[in-house]
Parts: structure tokens; sequence; C-alpha cells
């Protein structure tokens, strides 16, 4: 039967630019952006079972959460089994056998609804412990089988398939990596309760409606050859973030929340992607480590984590946990 147990590690991300166009016929919005991985990252971790499957749909039995999962669904709502079920298809397809049944359990180390790409990268992880187990039991399918079931599933579940540094068209699906020098030290600082993605979008859309000058920033050059120089000060000095104006709106206890990481000497805070989490950029490890106890000193956020960027995409780990 091969590997009985397999283990992934899902990668959070922040976008360095997030320029945000008008919104389309399909309701998703054009996007310029830059991405990065980041180390705070999820497990999951795929166990297969003695019991068969059905032949048709799923194969999961049960999926398990622990960690910061509040509000995180157990079941096929979860991005993670939707991720199984596809490229189970995908194999079936393919005319690959009886499958048994598996179990999965998931564990949070990503804020939920922080505007990390949690979901997101859970789902790619799901898609690289799947992988694994599946190639072992027939032809594997190509990388490209799982970036389009990763497109499927959301605009940033085929970044977090792939991490690094990447800049992101279109939904945010349409990648290519972004050349990109040196290590970057982040703390990453939550909020009590998340925000909810299209919401955010939508308060852009009504904010832009009222009269507000918000452009959308679709020129990365200077920040692209500041991260292709490695100059940690010229990257902070160029992020770029359409979002945040209104997740501010949406939630003004973060002008406080930047105004105290940056007061508390971080080169530049943004909020990360729609937040509510907001992003710190540092000069070191030393400094980030300052910075986030000065953060949880404040009183304005449950948690700051120091975080490194880039970081790989989601892959398989060999320990167990
Ligand atoms: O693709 P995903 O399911 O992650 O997107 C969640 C929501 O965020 C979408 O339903 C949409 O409201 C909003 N969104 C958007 N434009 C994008 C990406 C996401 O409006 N490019």
């Amino acid at each position: 039967m091969g590997v009985e147990q397999i283990r992934a590690r899902a990668h959070a991300k922040v976008n360095l630019h997030l320029g945000v166009g008008q919104a389309r016929a399909d309701g998703y919005h054009e996007l310029v952006t830059i991405f990065q991985s980041l180390s705070l990252h999820d497990e999951l971790e795929l166990k297969v079972l003695s019991k068969r499957a059905p032949k048709h749909g799923s194969v999961i039995d049960t999926l398990t959460l622990s960690g910061q999962a509040k509000g995180v669904p157990d079941d096929e709502d979860n991005l993670v089994w939707q991720a199984v079920d596809k490229l189970v298809a995908a194999y079936r397809a393919e005319g690959i056998g009886q499958l048994p049944m598996v179990e999965l359990h998931l564990r949070k180390g990503i804020p939920v609804a922080g505007g990390m790409a949690g979901g997101s990268a859970d789902a790619a992880a799901a898609l690289r412990v799947t992988q694994a187990w599946l190639s072992e039991h027939a032809d594997p399918l190509p990388e490209s089988v799982l970036e389009s079931i990763a497109a499927e599933l959301g605009s940033d579940v085929p970044f977090t398939l792939h991490g690094g540094t990447m800049l992101g068209t279109g939904r945010g699906e349409n990648l290519i990596p972004v050349m990109s020098r040196g290590h970057y030290h982040w703390v990453l600082a939550v909020s009590a309760a998340g925000l909810s993605t299209p919401e955010v979008f939508h308060k852009l859309d009504q904010l832009r409606e009222s009269g507000r000058e918000l452009p959308a920033h679709t020129d990365t050059t200077v920040l692209s050859r500041s991260l292709l120089n490695g100059d940690v000060a010229a990257v902070a000095a160029n992020l770029v973030n359409d979002l945040q104006a209104p997740a501010i709106s949406l939630r003004p206890g973060l002008r406080q929340i930047l105004a105290a990481g940056e007061e508390a000497g971080a080169l530049r805070g943004i909020v990360s992607g729609s937040g509510p989490t907001c992003a710190f950029l540092c000069r070191d490890a030393a400094h980030a480590a300052e910075v986030a106890g000065e953060l949880i000193d404040s009183g304005l956020v449950i948690a700051a984590h120091p975080a490194q960027g880039p970081a790989e995409g989601a892959h398989v780990v060999p320990e167990t946990f």
C-alpha cells in the first residue's frame, strides 16, 4: 500500500503590492499583485485507512482541526476537502482503481480570515498530500493538473502551491516569478476577529463610487527593482495595498495598529491582503522580535508572529507530528 501517512506544510503569504482594478462581469477584480510566501504555516496530514471508499464520491472519512481553528469548517465547505475530492476525481478519470478512505488532520498556525491566504494554502497542501499518495498507485498526473484545480479552488491557491516571490495578474492566478534577493523579516499582527474578503473588495467599489480618490496601482517597477537589489528599506517604502483603505474603513482600529508598529520602529506597516492582519517589515530577526514584543504590549492585537519570507510553496515534509 506504500506510504500510510503523508504530511505537508501550507505557507502563508503577504502581498508586497496589491493593485486592485475594477470589478469584472464575473464579480472578481482585476489584480496586479506581488506575492511573497512566509515561514508562518499550517500543517495537513493525510492518513490512509484500511476501509474502502465508495467507487464514486469522497474518499474523506473525517477532517479534524487543531490550533487556532475557530470558524474553520470540518466538512466539504473546507477547501481542503474540495481539493482532495477534485484531485481524486482527476485520478479516477484516468482509471485509478478503488481507493481506501482517508483521514485528514489540519493544524492551523495561520490566522483564520486574516488576509494571509491560510485557507488557500491549506488547499494547496491538500493537493500536495493527495498527489504524493496517489502518484504511488498510478501514473502521476502532471503539475499542470494541480495548477488548474488550484485556480478553480480560489484566486490565491495557485500562488500558495508555488510560493517564493511572484507577480500575479488576472484574479491573481496568472503567475510569473519575480527575482528577489535576500530574506525579509516581518511581524504579523493578528486581530481578534477576521474580515470577509468579498466585503473588503465590495467596500473598495463603494468608496470609489462615492468619489474617494482610490486609483488602481498597476505599476510594480520600483518595487520589483528594490526586490532585485535586496534593498529592504526601498521595499518597505514601496509596499502598496489598494485594499488597505476599505479594510480600515470597515475596521478603523487597524489605523492604530499600523501606527503602533511603526512607532515601535518597523520600517513600514501595511494591511496584509484583505486584512485584518497587519504586516510590519523589519530590518532583521532581532528587530522583528523587538517590534513583535511592543505590539503585544500595546494590547491592540491578540498575537504578533515574527515570520520570514520568501518561503516555499505547499510541500510534503518527511516527519510526522
Ligand atoms: O478566489 P477566492 O474564492 O479566494 O475569492 C474570494 C472572494 O474575494 C471572491 O468571491 C471575490 O468577492 C473577491 N475577489 C475579488 N477579486 C479577486 C479575488 C477575490 O473580487 N481578484
